[in-house]
């Protein structure tokens, strides 16, 4: 058993301990287990299946219902691109397929490299400048398709094969 290993199983343990019998507890276990990786990573996921006796299948499903939790490390930068009514029109689908395949990545995905999170939202509140695309805490507005190479490379060179 590696350190690592033995620490997340205390980890797990202790938080277990705390929740025990409380509403709620496996959402808000797994709301601290993100909060301190970043995201749910599978070891986690499998000691807290043993640890409440918990089919990992119902772990998951919880996980997956909820938007929030998040399955892989989270990126570098994250990118949210809006596809609330406004941008949709504008056009925010070509948006969102074009940085897909730049950057070889789905929705709610990090990049191989680490370097971006995509992240699909609801109304980034300035329609205005529709359609919209926030990285990080920069608003890019009136984004064309033939921009976003040029916006994606202000943060790095993406490593396409990771
Ligand atoms: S719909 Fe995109 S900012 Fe409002």
């Amino acid at each position: 058993m590696t350190e690592n290993t033995k620490n997340m199983q205390e980890e797990i343990a202790n938080l277990v301990e705390k929740w025990k019998g409380k509403e709620g507890n496996l959402i808000m276990i797994l709301h601290e287990l993100q909060n301190y990786y970043g995201y749910i990573p599978r070891p986690a996921a499998l000691e807290l299946s043993r640890a409440l006796e918990t089919p990992l299948a119902r772990i998951y499903e919880v996980i997956t219902f909820y938007n929030f939790f998040k399955l892989s490390p989270p990126g570098k930068h994250t990118i949210a691109l809006c596809m609330g009514t406004a941008c949709y029109l504008k056009g925010a689908p070509v948006l969102l397929n074009e940085i897909k395949n730049l950057l070889n990545v789905e929705e709610g995905q990090t990049t191989k490299d680490g370097l971006f999170q995509l992240d699909v939202v609801r109304c980034l509140g300035c329609c205005g400048l529709a359609p919209v695309i926030k990285i990080d805490e920069k608003v890019y507005g009136k984004v064309q398709k033939s921009q976003v190479m040029g916006i994606l490379s202000e943060y790095g060179n993406h490593n396409q094969e990771g």
